[in-house]
């Protein structure tokens, strides 16, 4: 399934971002070698990476 339809990203190029390290929209899209255009898919993207244990970027505490 789409997740962004503008960088035509499926699920499976989110969770992999997410599995390589990725922890906000931000930097999975960057992973993916995209960038968000409309925006509409990155509240989507952001349950997803958040779902799957990543803590949002401004929980993660700096090193
Ligand atoms: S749907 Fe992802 S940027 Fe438009």
């Amino acid at each position: 399934m789409y997740v962004c339809l503008c960088n035509a990203l499926k699920c499976r190029d989110i969770k992999s971002a997410a599995e390589n390290g990725a922890r906000d929209a931000a930097s999975a899209f960057k992973a993916c070698g995209a960038k968000p255009r409309c925006g509409r898919c990155l509240e989507e993207a952001t349950r997803m990476i958040t779902a799957m244990g990543a803590a949002p970027a401004h929980m993660v505490p700096a090193e």
